[in-house]
């Protein structure tokens, strides 16, 4: 026993002292994946193509032209919709085990509604699809990916509560489309990017802000519209495809500034992902206690009859419990918080940080991307992996996203990115070590492509793009190459 406690104790030892020089090489867990994801709206152009029809994107930029950055688009993009191939021909020069991309809702459904399928969507979709499967690249498919049709917004889009049959209707289409091959599906991408930068801060299309209300709104839809998705999956195609459903939530760490914020920090995360997390994965089928107790009691300070939080019924707290194969996590960077109960977003009225009442922020010295936002904190990586595990029963987590940006012009070196990426895959490895339960990881980007508010001007890509051709010419950078090592040799070699 001696002998064994010694054995196991330089183990750990040794383990240690690897993982603080960083020195290789560290290998992935057997059957682990690797893949890289887009989305419609940020790749495919073609944005009136063959039948396409509107989406809140094509609105907000064609209506206000200059309110990206660079006054840009999603119109031509990366002109995914005719580059397909070369798309998958670098999938394959990766090595990819698979790859994630969203289906466009108005490309599909251009009235909104089934009672017009456009064939020239499907077959676009179906020449992806296939093209991938004859190189064994499995596809990974988001349903909903910020691009909602416009008409569908017109009525009130994530606001509206009919938006949850609106979406298992499209949802259903989908499935019996590409359910054949598709094993893989996410209902949404990022609930609080939806809701809270498109309905509460207006950052995000379709640009609406009002904070403290209409992200709750959309926040509740868009769960029973997920969970209702999920169970169309379980009850009329998993027994006959047997694949997996599940939601992509965006997470950052949130650490306390002190250790008397430890609280206030946590409270903070429930709002920030708890919200979308916790009716999903806990027990409990609800929004976190802590969003419920602090939204009731400001709305009753405030003079509002009732909580400006809807109520979930009994049956869709049945239907939304449990409603995920597996948890998707985006994860990029951590903030610090601390308590401020004056901490207010836009207005003086109520707002979303109002009801959180904790002020967020990041140190300047961290090392950080051509996005603002997005600063590099590997620890914060292994923290959220940590919470995760405790706080929801160690659930199926795949990282659906993860990624690094540069600007115009920082050219093919991107020394910067494969730093990112070893160290964040380290962090994630030192989780799994502990027993998170981590078996797929996705790099956010394949390639540079429409970063929303920001344009052309963040750029995520493996791949560069040259926007000044016509074909949109990608070329790989040195992150490509590292990516591909780690996949071919399925380890991290420091
Ligand atoms: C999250 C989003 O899902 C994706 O669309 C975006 O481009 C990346 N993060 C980078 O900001």
């Amino acid at each position: 026993l001696v002998l064994l406690i010694c054995i196991s104790l330089s183990f750990v030892v040794q383990s240690k002292t690897v993982r603080e020089t960083k020195h290789g090489p560290r290998p992935f867990p057997e059957g682990f994946l690797f893949g890289t994801s887009t989305a419609s709206y940020q790749v495919e152009g073609g944005w009136n193509a063959e039948g396409k029809s509107e989406n809140i994107w094509d609105y907000l930029t064609h209506n206000n032209p200059c309110i990206v950055r660079d006054c840009s688009n999603g119109d031509i993009a990366n002109d995914s919709y005719n580059q397909y191939k070369r798309d998958v021909e670098m999938m394959r020069e990766l090595g990819l085990d698979f790859y994630r991309f969203s289906l466009s809702w108005t490309r599909i459904l251009p009235t909104s509604f089934p009672d017009k399928i456009n064939e020239a969507g499907i077959q676009y979709y179906n020449n992806l699809i296939d093209e991938m499967l004859k190189y064994n690249i499995e596809p990974m498919v988001t349903l909903y990916h910020w691009d909602l049709p416009q008409k569908l917004q017109e009525m009130g889009g994530w606001t509206n509560p009919h938006v949850v049959d609106w979406f298992a209707d499209y949802a259903r289409i989908a499935f019996e489309h590409f359910g054949d091959r598709v094993k893989y599906w996410i209902t949404m991408n990022e609930p609080r990017e939806v809701c809270y930068q498109g309905y509460g801060a207006a950052t995000m299309a379709p640009a609406i802000s009002i904070s403290g209300f209409a992200e709750y709104l959309c926040a509740k839809n868009l769960l029973v519209a997920h969970a209702k998705a999920y169970h169309i999956y379980d009850k009329e195609f998993r027994q006959k495809y047997g694949g997996v459903v599940g939601i992509s939530i965006s997470a950052g760490w949130i650490e306390p500034e002190t250790e008397k914020d430890t609280q206030a920090a946590f409270e903070s995360s429930q709002f920030e992902w708890g919200q979308y997390a916790h009716p999903i994965f806990s027990e409990t089928g609800d929004f976190p206690p802590v969003m419920k107790e602090r939204i009731a009691a400001k709305s009753a300070k405030q003079g509002f009859f009732r909580s400006r939080l809807p109520e979930f019924t009994p049956e869709e707290v049945e239907l939304v419990r449990g409603s995920s194969d597996f948890f998707g996590l985006n994860h990029y960077s951590t903030n610090i918080v601390y308590r401020d109960e004056t901490a207010e977003d836009y207005n003086a009225g109520p707002s979303y940080y109002d009801d959180i009442g904790t002020t967020g922020y990041q140190p300047e010295d961290w090392p950080t991307a051509a996005s603002p936002w997005l600063k590099k904190v590997p620890w914060g990586f292994y923290k959220l992996l940590t919470a995760i595990r405790t706080q929801y029963n160690n659930p199926n987590v795949i990282i659906t996203e993860n990624g690094y940006s540069t600007s115009v012009g920082d050219g093919y070196e991107d020394n910067d990115r494969v730093e990112y990426y070893k160290d964040y895959l380290d962090a994630m490895l030192d989780a799994i070590d502990e027993g998170s339960n981590v078996t797929a990881y996705t790099a956010w980007s394949l390639m540079d492509n429409f970063e929303w508010m920001a344009g052309y001007t963040e750029l995520f890509g493996l791949y560069e793009v040259d926007y000044n051709s016509p074909q949109r010419t990608r070329t790989p950078r040195k992150s490509a190459f590292v990516y591909k090592e780690i996949i071919r040799s399925r380890q991290l070699d420091y």
